[in-house]
C-alpha cells in the first residue's frame, strides 16, 4: 500500500521504516530540512537498536523514502499517518498545533481520497477537530463534496526497543467510523498481528483514551512503587523484596515496578498532565492523577535528598561522577530526563559533576549548554577520576558489573548513590564501598 508518515520523530520514522519492512512504499514527511537531509544521506536522527537497518534495507529497496516536499507527500498515501509531537502547552494540555497544521496540509492538497490516521498521542474529542481541518480547507478549494476517512491509531512503542514493540505488537488498536478506513487499517497491520485478537477496533474517542489511560496507568505503577520505596526506607523493609513478592501475583504483574529516580521522557510526563487537564476541564479534576505527578516530582530528588543528608546542603568542593544521563537505557532522548533535575539541584548547591552515558552525551550537551560545573567524561573511569561519590541514574547494562576494586579505589569518599537498585548491597559493600539505593536498608 502507499502510506505517507507525516513527522519523521520517533514515533514517525519507526512507523515508516517498520511499514516499508512489510513491503509497503512509504513516504516520510517532516518540516525539519536538517531530519532529512540526515535520512537521506543514509542515517538516521536518532539512537534507536536497529532501526539504521531497517531504515537502510528499506530506502535501497526503493520502499521508503524522504521528503520535506508537502505535496508530493499529500500526493503520495492513500494512508496519510500523522506522527508530529503533540507537546505540554503552558497549563499542560497538549498542544495540537502541530497536528492541525498537518491536517490543513492534507485538505489543502488531496485530490483523492485519504485515510487521515492520527497516531500522535491526542486529547479525546481530537478526530473531530482533525476532521473539521481537512473539510474547512476543502471547502476553501470548493471541494465539499471529496470524501475522506479520519482514524485514530495510538502508538504504544517504547523507546530504546521501539523496533521491536512495532514489529511485534501486543496489541494494534484502531479507532474508525467507516468500514473502507477499517478493511484498510486490518490490511495494513495483518502481517504485524497474524493472531487478529491483538487488533482492537473500537470508536475513535475511545481509542484516543486508550492511549492516555494506558500510559497513566503505567505512570500510576511507578509512582505507587516509587511512594512505597521511601516506606520501605522508614520501617526497615527492603522494597526490592517487596517488588518480588507483589510481582508474583499475576494480577498485579511484574513489569513497570521498579522504583527509581522517578519517571521521565517524552510520554509520561506530558499525558499524566495532559489527561489530569482533561478531567479538570470536564469538571472532574484527577486526585489521582495530581498525586502521580507530585509523587514522580519529588522523586526526582530522591538522590539529591540523600546527598544533602550525608554531606549538608553545601557541596562546594564536592565532585559527583555521573553514570546515565538518558531518561532510560537504549535511547540518547534527553525529554524530562530526571538527570537534568539531579544535576541542577548539585550544580546550585557548589558541586561539580563528571557526567558518562554511552549514547546520550551530545544531546545532553545540548539540553544543558552552560551549565557551569557540568563537564562530560568520555567513559565510566573517566567519569570517576578525582570524584567523590558517584551517583547512577540510568541503567544501562554495561553500569550492570562494573570493576567494583576500581571504583573503591578512584572515589575519595568510597560512596555509591544507586538511583536504579542495580547491586546487590552486601557485594557492593564486600568492595568496601558505602551504598545508599532506593527503599532498601
Ligand atoms: P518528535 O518530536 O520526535 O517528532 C515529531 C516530528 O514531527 C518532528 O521531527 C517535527 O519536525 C515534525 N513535524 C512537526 N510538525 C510537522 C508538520 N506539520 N509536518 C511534518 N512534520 C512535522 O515526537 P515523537 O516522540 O515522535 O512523538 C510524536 C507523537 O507520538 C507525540 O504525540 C507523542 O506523544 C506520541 N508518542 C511518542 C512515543 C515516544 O516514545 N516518543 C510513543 C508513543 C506515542
Ligand atoms: C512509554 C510507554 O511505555 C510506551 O508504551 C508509550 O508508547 C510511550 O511512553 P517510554 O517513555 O519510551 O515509553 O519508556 P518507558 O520504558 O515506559 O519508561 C518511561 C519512564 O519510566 C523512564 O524514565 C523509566 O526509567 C521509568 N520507569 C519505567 C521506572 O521508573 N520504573 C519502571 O518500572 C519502568
Amino acid at each position: 500500500m502507499k502510506v505517507t508518515v507525516i513527522g519523521t520523530g520517533y514515533v514517525g520514522l519507526v512507523t515508516g521504516a517498520c511499514l516499508s519492512e512489510m513491503g509497503n512504499h512509504v513516504m516520510c514527511l517532516d518540516v525539519d530540512p536538517a531530519k532529512i537531509r540526515i535520512l537521506n544521506d543514509g542515517g538516521i536522527p536518532i539512537h534507536e537498536p536497529g532501526l539504521l537497518e531497517v531504515v537502510r534495507r528499506n530506502v535501497a529497496a526503493g520502499r521508503l523514502e524522504f521528503t520535506t516536499d508537502i505535496e508530493k507527500s499529500v500526493a503520495h498515501g492513500t494512508l496519510q499517518f500523522i506522527a508530529v509531537g503533540t507537546p505540554p502547552d503552558e497549563d499542560g494540555s497538549a498542544d495540537l498545533q502541530y497536528v492541525t497544521a498537518a491536517a490543513r496540509n492534507i485538505g489543502r492538497l488531496m485530490t483523492d481520497h485519504k485515510v487521515i490516521v492520527d497516531k500522535s498521542t491526542v486529547p479525546v474529542g481530537t478526530g473531530d477537530k482533525v476532521r473539521a481541518a481537512v473539510a474547512d480547507e476543502l471547502a476553501k478549494r470548493g471541494l465539499s463534496e471529496m470524501e475522506f476517512s479520519v482514524c485514530s491509531n495510538p502508538e504504544f512503542l517504547k523507546e530504546g526497543a521501539a523496533v521491536a514493540d512495532f514489529m511485534r505488537p501486543d496489541r494494534i488498536v484502531v479507532g474508525a467510523e467507516d468500514e473502507r478506513a477499517i478493511l484498510l487499517m486490518k490490511a495494513l497491520y495483518q502481517p504485524f498481528v497474524r493472531n487478529r485478537d491483538r487488533m482492537i477496533i473500537t470508536d475513535i474517542r475511545s481509542a484516543e483514551f486508550i492511549k492516555y489511560a494506558a500510559n497513566c496507568m503505567l505512570a500510576t505503577r511507578i509512582s505507587f512503587m516509587n511512594e512505597l520505596s521511601r516506606l520501605a526506607e522508614k520501617v526497615g523493609a527492603d522494597i526490592e523484596m517487596v517488588r518480588v513478592g507483589i510481582g508474583s501475583d499475576p494480577r498485579i504483574g511484574t513489569q513497570f515496578l521498579y522504583p527509581g529516580v522517578g519517571y521521565g521522557g517524552s510520554c509520561f510526563p506530558k499525558d499524566v498532565k495532559a489527561l489530569a487537564m482533561i478531567a479538570a476541564e470536564n469538571g472532574m479534576p484527577s486526585k489521582m492523577l495530581t498525586a502521580v505527578e507530585e509523587v514522580n516530582e519529588e522523586q526526582k530528588m530522591v538522590l539529591v535528598h540523600k546527598i544533602v543528608a550525608r554531606y549538608g546542603e553545601d557541596l562546594s568542593g564536592k565532585t559527583f561522577a555521573m553514570w546515565g544521563l538518558a531518561f532510560k537505557p537504549n535511547t540518547d532522548d534527553m525529554r524530562e530526563a530526571p538527570s537534568r533535575v539531579i544535576i541542577k539541584e548539585l550544580l546550585a548547591r557548589g558541586a561539580k559533576v563528571q557526567a558518562y552515558d554511552p549514547v546520550a552525551a551530545t544531546e545532553a550537551q545540548r539540553v544543558m549548554e552552560g551549565w557551569a560545573g557540568l563537564s562530560y567524561a568520555e567513559g565510566q573511569k573517566q567519569a570517576l577520576e578525582g570524584a567523590d561519590a558517584l551517583l547512577i541514574v540510568t541503567e544501562w547494562k554495561e553500569f550492570r558489573t562494573p570493576d567494583f576494586d576500581g571504583i573503591a579505589a578512584s572515589l575519595r569518599d568510597r560512596i555509591v548513590f544507586d538511583g536504579r537498585n542495580l547491586y546487590e548491597p552486601e557485594l557492593i559493600r564486600s568492595f568496601g564501598l558505602e551504598y545508599l539505593s532506593i527503599g532498601r536498608r
